[in-house]
């Protein structure tokens, strides 16, 4: 964490650096892109998720009792943004393979990099849930920040935000409008370019995971 940007959190190890490099190469084809993204988000989920509370337990092994622990984790809650977002879900369930999942859909339109909304639904009380939302690019910021906004309006008291590339722009933007809401990048990238796009970046997420280029 840097102090300028008290919100974020930058997970750095070997793996994920190699991994994101590939998932920049131009040359990483759809199917590798997918596999990638999911990886990253496993490994990442591990570092996200180190701070969740444990309970106590009673376990027996095959020579005495001892004290075990389980996750208190039955109300954490996986939301994706549409779309890209969705190439994160498996990843992170594979740790945690009870969490609920919400969508939310939002689209970034082209010319004003304004986010639209189209889609949302989450389990119930969301007051009671601990959310961790996905979504490999933060970029202006702006879709991550309507996707807590809309949270926040069901009653979302716990939220951080998992994302594989950020830009500085887009950490700002959400340690302005949502300081209570940890962020959690694989990469802090260089900046953002007159489109919006992320640099140095990886390109349109969505696009390389779904095939739609
Ligand atoms: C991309 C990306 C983020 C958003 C980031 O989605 O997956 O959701 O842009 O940009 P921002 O930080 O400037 O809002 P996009 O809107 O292209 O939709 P998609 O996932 O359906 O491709
Ligand atoms: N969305 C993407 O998918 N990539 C970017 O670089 C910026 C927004």
């Amino acid at each position: 964490m840097s102090s300028e940007l008290p919100n974020l959190t930058i997970i750095d190890h070997p793996l994920l650096r190699h991994k994101v490099s590939l998932l920049r190469d131009v040359s990483t084809e759809k199917k590798e892109f997918m596999e990638l993204v999911d990886e990253i988000a496993m490994l990442m989920a591990y570092e996200v998720t180190a701070d969740l509370e444990t309970e106590e337990y009673e376990v027996e092994t095959p020579l005495e009792y001892t004290r075990g622990y389980r996750v208190r984790g039955r109300k954490l809650t996986l939301i994706p943004i549409l779309r890209a977002g969705l190439g994160m879900v498996e990843g992170v369930m594979r740790l945690l393979p009870t969490m609920r999942v919400g969508h939310i859909g939002l689209q970034r339109e082209h010319e004003t990099l304004q986010p639209v909304d189209y889609y949302f639904k989450i389990p119930p009380h969301a007051q009671e849930r601990q959310f961790i939302v996905t979504d490999p690019m933060l970029a202006t910021g702006g879709s991550a920040s309507a996707a807590i906004a809309f949270l926040k309006n069901s009653g979302a008291l716990s939220i951080r935000l998992m994302c594989i590339v950020a830009a500085p722009e887009g950490v700002r933007k959400l340690l302005h409008d949502h300081p209570d809401v940890p962020v959690f990048t694989a990469s802090l990238d260089r900046e953002l370019n007159e489109h919006g796009y992320i640099l140095p970046g990886l390109g349109d997420a969505g696009d390389r995971l779904f095939g739609t280029l």
